[in-house]
């Protein structure tokens, strides 16, 4: 329907702005909660295509998001024994869970091909981005 489209279009153009401005995000994307399913699904992003559009909880650093409902930033990938490869070029990640009326229902995932960039900054910004895209969705 025509609300989802518009939706799914605006998150699209918050993952392109997000990347544009910010030299350090290399990929830009909204996974979510998919149904009853026990797993994410990629709903919108900036960047190169990934094959990971299917994320089941628990797995990688989205995955253990999922069931945290807490911030993951990730200096060095390489460090990491439960991470999910999506491009060589990758060398730090970060993921905010996105709650919407105190659910954690999905989240921002950022990789950046510059070892251990993100800061609290990046940690208090891309909140504040969940929050006005929960305003979005509710
Ligand atoms: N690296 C993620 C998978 C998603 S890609 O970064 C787009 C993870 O470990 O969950």
């Amino acid at each position: 329907n025509t609300k989802e489209l518009s939706v799914d279009h605006r998150l699209t153009q918050v993952c392109e702005l997000l990347m544009e401005t910010i030299p350090y995000y290399d990929w830009v994307g909204f996974y979510f909660k998919n149904g009853d399913k026990e797993e994410l699904k990629l709903r919108s992003f900036a960047g190169e295509p990934t094959d990971h559009d299917i994320i089941p909880f628990g797995k990688g650093i989205c995955g253990q998001v999922a069931i945290s409902n807490e911030n993951f930033v990730v200096p060095d990938v390489k460090a990491q024994n439960n991470y999910i490869a999506c491009s060589i070029h990758v060398k730090a990640e970060i993921v905010v869970p996105l709650f919407v009326n105190g659910e954690n229902i999905g989240q921002i995932d950022i990789d950046s091909h510059t070892p251990d960039p993100f800061s609290k900054e990046d940690e208090r910004f891309l909140e504040f981005v969940n929050e006005k895209v929960a305003e979005i969705l509710e």
